[in-house]
């Protein structure tokens, strides 16, 4: 007994929960997922897993990511980027959905199934079937040999290591480096993109991990954020365009360690519904770094405060406008909209951590939730 609460402790590398170590992993599992594919210094990129697939990528008709929980999220962004890049529609499917409703799918469609384990088995059956019917899979997969990397005709890994608390964290992060640089890759094949561009989001994609790394510095003024806020009964999470999928994971993470009932939302969908719950006790987490939808956004967060709710806003280093209308403002580093997700869930992560922390639940191992969920 006393060994293995030993080992644990020497797991988890002096942080008090896996989670954190895992949230502080980042800089280092984002840069191994990078490592040996980007070669920013000379434009190039290689990813040796897709090589015999990139011409039936280059010519899909149509792209379905199917995966669940996170890695759903993870697939919501890199539509975003990959119909801006490579100009090919896509779909971004639950799995448990798209594995029952007999979807329409076949040869000339390639299917992206992203996940973290490699074992759900509603990826698996979904998958399983679009295989059936002819198209080709893409796994992009964390644990090495799992399932759904096996099934796959190819794939890209991510390399985030392994990732024990529930709540997955730097997975997340590893799945949007790896699809940004499926979409950069298709997209320089298909000739969709502008050398400029690429070799920007080369750039950029180089500096991420120093810039996640800044990020966690963060890590005590997202705490005194979560103490001033750990009491609240609802969330609502709100983003918009690259931002949107941000902030359903962010709410995802609040739910699952804090069990504070939270919504993410496009921010401009609020007034559809949402709005209706806002009043001076409800905190909204806006995900409003710098991109080409601030001016919008800015709008989104004065409606909030005229219904007097309460406005945390992640912001982008320097903002002028935002500080003078929200409550608690949390400033990330500048980063292309493209990659800014991998930056901006950070303090979203920390958030939940903190207060799931402050409410004194255990939150490597969050009641009634599986680290991976091999039955239906
Ligand atoms: C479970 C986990 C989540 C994860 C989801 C999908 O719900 O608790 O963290 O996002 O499964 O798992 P996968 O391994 O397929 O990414």
């Amino acid at each position: 007994q006393k060994l293995d609460i030993e080992l644990t402790a020497i797991e988890k590398g002096g942080y008090d929960h896996f989670m954190l170590k895992e949230i502080f992993e980042q800089p280092q599992t984002i840069f191994d997922s990078l490592r040996g594919r980007l070669d920013a210094k000379n434009g190039q990129l290689t990813l040796g897993g897709i090589r015999e697939y990139a011409d039936v990528l280059k010519n899909a008709n149509r792209i379905i990511i199917v995966a669940c929980g996170t890695s759903w999220h993870a697939g919501l962004v890199a539509e975003y980027m990959i119909e801006e890049l490579c100009r090919i529609p896509v779909e971004v499917e639950y799995a448990s959905e798209f594995r029952y409703r007999n979807p329409v799918v076949g040869p000339g469609d390639v299917i992206i199934a992203v996940s973290q384990s490699g074992e759900t088995a509603d990826t698996l059956v979904a998958m399983e079937s679009a295989k059936q019917k002819g198209a080709i899979i893409l796994g992009v997969c964390n644990v090495v040999g799992s399932s759904i990397a096996r099934l796959s005709h190819a794939g890209a890994y991510t390399h985030a290591g392994p990732e024990i608390g529930v709540a997955s964290t730097k997975a997340f992060t590893a799945q949007l480096v790896v699809l940004c640089l499926i979409g950069l890759k298709v997209a320089s094949e298909k000739g969709t993109i502008t050398q400029q561009r690429f070799q920007h989001l080369l750039d950029e994609l180089q500096d991420i991990p120093e810039k996640v790394a800044a990020t966690l510095q963060l890590n005590d003024a997202v705490k005194q954020v979560a103490d001033k806020y750990k009491d609240a009964r609802d969330f609502l999470y709100l983003g918009r365009g690259y931002n949107f999928p941000v902030a359903l994971e962010g709410a995802l993470k609040l739910k699952e360690i804090s069990y504070i009932h939270a919504e993410g939302y496009p921010a401009a969908e609020m007034k559809h519904g949402p709005i209706a719950l806002v009043d001076e006790q409800l905190p909204v987490v806006f995900v409003a770094t710098r991109d080409s939808f601030y001016e919008k956004i800015v709008s989104n967060i004065q409606e909030i405060k005229a219904r007097k709710g309460k406005v945390i806003a992640i912001v982008t280093e320097g903002d002028q406008i935002i500080p003078g209308m929200a409550d608690d403002v949390i400033e990330v580093p500048e980063a292309d909209e493209l990659v800014a997700p991998v930056i901006s869930v950070i303090p979203l992560q920390l958030l939940a951590y903190h207060i799931g922390v402050l409410k004194g639940y255990d939150v490597d191992k969050p009641r009634n939730l599986a680290k991976s969920v091999t039955v239906e």
